[in-house]
Parts: structure tokens; sequence; C-alpha cells
């Protein structure tokens, strides 16, 4: 989202940079240090290198750059650069080589166990050194920079570590001088706040409210709020950062936004695959944890969110945090009535046999843990007193599938009988936040004939014929280069992770109580079990089944 501002551009003129920037508009960041923890894991080989990559092809990265990789492997910088070519060719899209071969000297290794103190020592020389090269890959010494004595780049630590090693890292890094007091540019009263070292944390973010709260406050302890970026990948996707766009630089649909037009919200993040190796994560996360306290609470609030005073990462987050504080806290005895777990047995997927979650590689055979999870929830205030927002998410269900639907209310008279071929159906707006990202508009038109016969039509938008699919980066693209721009507008603040706690926490708290008799209760391929279908009948409602062809 660069649009957001104008900080941290470079001197356009600079070299291949300049050479390589195919569109105007976008943000060169500033010089910066890209330090990558959990160097050797999927994450960084599947999402983060990709994106720098990609970044680098589209012209987006500062001449003045590097990555340094940290992972306890006792690779060495050759290794690491072989590992993450392979990882770029495998996953990042059509190879490049020149680009490569630019990216390449820039990236470093440093090995070393997260818990030990002498990590974090290695690492700062290692730093240091990088820093100080004059061969032109170091990332000092750059002459165009216009902020005098802040010659050192931004260092950006991305914690893409298991999260029991958060607070070993952020203690590491306090040792050794690298964050907090003493750390050089984060210590200092920045010009900007693309100037000052930031912190970048994947989620999960705790694994309840005290454990969030917990990190928080550590990581304030060493870095300003507005250096702390807790990711959120689902706020990097082009079509989730499309809510904002659509509600708020169109005039018709806002006026009919809220309860006197919208009968309820279906939000529905569903998956085909199941554990695919992360069993024994899961087992200690479950759906809750894993998709609900951050990716569909974060799309609730954006489709629920007043408008803010404007597109500032202050603004944007306060409205989302003041939606999130507005939704009515579950109570232990509603539980039951609003919220359903389930778990996927074995059986067929197409012609594929597979795995009940209880048979899954480090999934204990009589699990407790929910991969599947439906809820009903209401938001108190004015705009969306009485309209019910259901949200549900699962593994193993029909295909892989993100969508919202907005469903308006039935016409208030009925003017014209209903025909036997289609029944009046209600408004329908879909936005398809994966695959075909796009948006279907439903409503009723007069069918060819002699009769009044009514029929459901829809109005499609697919981002595939508007835009050119290279215009499509994936989420961590995005989300990467607004960490090296310091725009954190796309990034949950410290009170936002801690509501989304609070919403999720009783539930969490009372899935957790004991073992759910009804386990394994919904078959793969299905969308789920029958009571979530039964928690919208109960309302006179029912589920929009999406179809990912749509
Ligand atoms: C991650 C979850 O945050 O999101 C995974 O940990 C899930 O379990 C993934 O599969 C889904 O993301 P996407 O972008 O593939 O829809």
């Amino acid at each position: 989202m660069s649009s957001r501002g104008s900080r941290g551009a470079q001197d356009p003129a600079d070299g291949i940079t300049a050479y390589l920037r195919q569109s105007e508009g976008r943000q060169v960041p500033a010089p910066a240090v890209l330090v990558l923890f959990g160097a050797s894991g999927d994450l960084v080989a599947r999402k983060l290198i990709p994106a720098v990559y990609r970044l680098c092809t589209e012209g987006l990265l500062p001449d003045r750059f590097a990555v340094v990789g940290v992972s306890r492997r006792d690779w060495d910088d050759t290794v690491y650069r072989e590992r993450m070519r392979s990882a770029v060719e495998r996953f990042a899209g059509p190879f490049e080589g020149r680009c490569w071969d630019r990216l390449e000297r820039q990236i470093f290794y440093c090995s070393g166990n997260f818990s030990d103190p002498a990590t974090y020592e290695r690492l700062a020389t290692r730093l240091a050194e990088i820093e100080g090269r004059a061969d032109g890959v170091g990332v000092t010494g750059h002459t165009g920079s216009t902020r005098g004595e802040s010659a050192r780049p931004a260092r950006i630590y991305y914690l893409s570590a298991p999260p029991d090693f958060y607070a070993d890292i952020a203690n590491g890094l306090a040792g050794a001088g690298l964050a907090g007091a003493g750390a050089g540019v984060a210590a200092r009263p920045s010009e900007t706040p693309g100037d000052a070292d930031r912190i970048v944390v994947e989620k999960p973010f705790g694994r309840d409210l005290a454990s969030a709260e917990a990190l928080n406050s550590r990581l304030a302890d060493l870095f300003d709020e507005e250096s702390i970026f807790r990711v959120d990948h689902f706020l990097g996707k082009e079509t989730v950062q499309n809510i904002l766009v659509f509600r708020f630089a169109n005039s018709i649909f806002e006026p009919v936004w809220n309860r006197r037009f919208i009968d309820n919200v279906q939000i529905t993040v569903a998956e085909d695959l199941g554990m695919e190796g992360r069993g024994g994560y899961y087992e200690r996360s479950g759906l809750l944890r894993d998709m609900f306290q951050n990716h569909l609470l974060q799309l609730l609030a954006m489709i629920g969110m007043e408008p803010p005073v404007d597109f500032s990462a202050q603004a944007v987050r306060d409205e989302k945090v003041k939606l999130l504080r507005s939704i009515r806290p579950l109570e232990q005895g509603d539980i039951s009535s609003v919220a359903v777990a389930g778990q996927y047995g074995s059986g067929r997927i197409g012609d594929k046999e597979v795995f009940g979650y209880r048979e899954e590689e480090h999934v204990a055979p009589n699990s407790n843990t929910e991969t599947f999870a439906a809820v009903r929830f209401e938001i108190e205030n004015w705009r969306w007193q009485g309209v019910p927002f259901y949200l549900r998410s699962g593994k193993r269900m029909r295909e892989k599938v993100s969508e919202i639907i907005v469903q308006f209310h039935q016409p208030p008279h009925l003017l014209f009988e209903q025909g036997p071929t289609d029944a009046l159906r209600p408004n329908l707006l879909r936005l398809r936040i994966q695959p075909n990202e796009g948006m279907h508009l439903r409503f009723q038109v007069k069918a060819p004939g002699p009769e009044v016969q009514l029929q459901s039509v829809n109005m499609h938008f697919h981002y595939e014929g508007a835009f050119s699919q290279a215009q499509l980066a994936d989420a961590y693209v995005w989300l990467l280069h607004d960490c090296l721009l310091g725009d954190s507008t796309l990034f949950t603040r410290a009170d936002g992770v801690e509501l989304a706690w609070r919403v999720i926490d009783p539930l969490i708290c009372a899935w957790e109580k004991g073992p759910h008799a009804s386990f394994p209760n919904y078959a793969p391929g299905e969308w789920g079990p029958a009571e979530a279908d039964r928690l919208l009948d109960r309302d006179g409602r029912h589920w929009h089944e999406p179809n990912a062809n749509d």
C-alpha cells in the first residue's frame, strides 16, 4: 500500500534502482538490512525470499540493501545463497538471472542458537562488517542520503522463527545492544519513521491474551510501537486491501452498509488441505488460534469498521480497534448456542483417500483440537446492531476458498408473485478474497417471456480480466515493502492484537475444557459439521456456499 504517504523515498536517480523501476508512484525504501531469524525455515523459503526477489525485479529495493539470515544450521554465506537461489527458482515465478546476480551478493548468513547470547554478539559484528563494506554492496556511506548522520541503514529484525523463541530473540537483541537503549538509529529520535530500526513479528502473536500482553510489553521495552510490525498476511492480500477502497472510494455502497439494508454477513475461509506435516504445531494451536484470532477477525474488522479520518496507519487502526471493541463478548453460558467446533475424520477428497485429523503425523489419537470453527458474532454499535456476522473456517473442507458475503434484506413489500422456477432471493454481494479474486453482485431481473417471472443474475468483476496477472503479487511482497518503508497500516497494533485475543479467549477456554464427544464430526470435502448449518437454521438463515470457480 505504498500510496499512503511519501516517507523513506530514495533519490530516483540511484543506479540500478532507477533502471529497474517499472512504474511511477511506487516508493523505493531507504537503505536497510533485513535480518531474518528462522532463516532456514519454510516461511523464508516459500514467502520471504521470493518477496525480496520480487521487490528486486520490480525495482523496489534500495541499492544499499542486505539480507542476513540467522538460524541454527551450520551454513555459511555460500550455502545460504545456494539455498535461497533454489527457493526463488521454486517459489518466485519466472527466474531472472540478472536480478538474482545482484541480490545474491547482498545475502549473508550468521549461524547461531537463538537462546545463546553469543549468537547476537556474532550478529552485531557481522552487521557492522556488512554495513561497512566499501565494495558497493555495503549499506553505509550512501552519499545520496539526505539524512545526515543516520548513514547507518535501518535494521529490520524479522521474527519468522518458532514463537517460543520470540522472547529469547528480543532478549538477545537487547543484550548485544542491537535493540533498546544503545542500539544506534533506533535510540535516536528519527527524522521519519523509515529511519528507525524495526522488528517484524509473525503470527501467532502469543497464544492467549496474557501471553500476547507479555510479548507486547517485552517488545515495548525495546522498540517504539511505530517500529513493531505484527504480521497478518491476510492484510497484504490485494482483495483484502481492496475492501477499504471498495467501501470508501465509492459512494453507492457506504449508504447501504448498515443494519437498515444488511441482513447478515458471512465470512468463510475454507481450505481443502489437511495438516501437511504441521500436526505438531496444530495440536498446540487449533483452528481458533491459527485462523480466527487473526485472519478472520481482521476481515470482520475491515468489513465492519467506520470510515477512518484518513488513510494513515493511526487512523485506519484506530477504527479497526473500535470495531473489535464493539464485538459483544462471548459469555461461557452462550458458547454452545453461538459457536460450533469441528474436527475432520478420514474419507475421500475427489479420488484421494485422506487421513482423519487424529491419524495425522504428530497428532494424538484422541486429540481434542478443533480443525473447524463457526461462530456467530454480534457487533454492538449503531451501524450493526442486530446484524449477525457468521464466521467459519476449517481444514479439509470442500475447496480452498475465502469469501465475504454481504446479504441484504428482502424487499419490504413483494409486488411480484414468485415464479415457479426461482424464489425471490435477497441481493448478495460476494467479495472473493481468493481464488478467482473479484466481486459479484446478485440481483433480480425479469426473465424474458410473457409472464413476470423473477430470476437471480450476477454482475461480475474479476481481477484477472481487469488487470494483468503480473500485477497481482503475493501478500508478502507488499507487506515486506511496507516494512521497508516503515508503513504499519497493514500491521496489527498492540491494542488490536490484544482485543482480538479478548474476543477469542473465552471460546478457546470453553473448548479446551473437555473432550468434544462428537469429534470427528465432519468428513473431508464437506463444508464442516452439520451443527454449523444448524447455527444459521436457528436464525432462519443458511450459509451461501462459495464456489471457487465463480
Ligand atoms: C496461515 C495458517 O496463517 O494461513 C495456515 O497458519 C493457513 O494454517 C494459511 O493454511 C492460509 O493462508 P492462505 O494465504 O494460503 O490462504
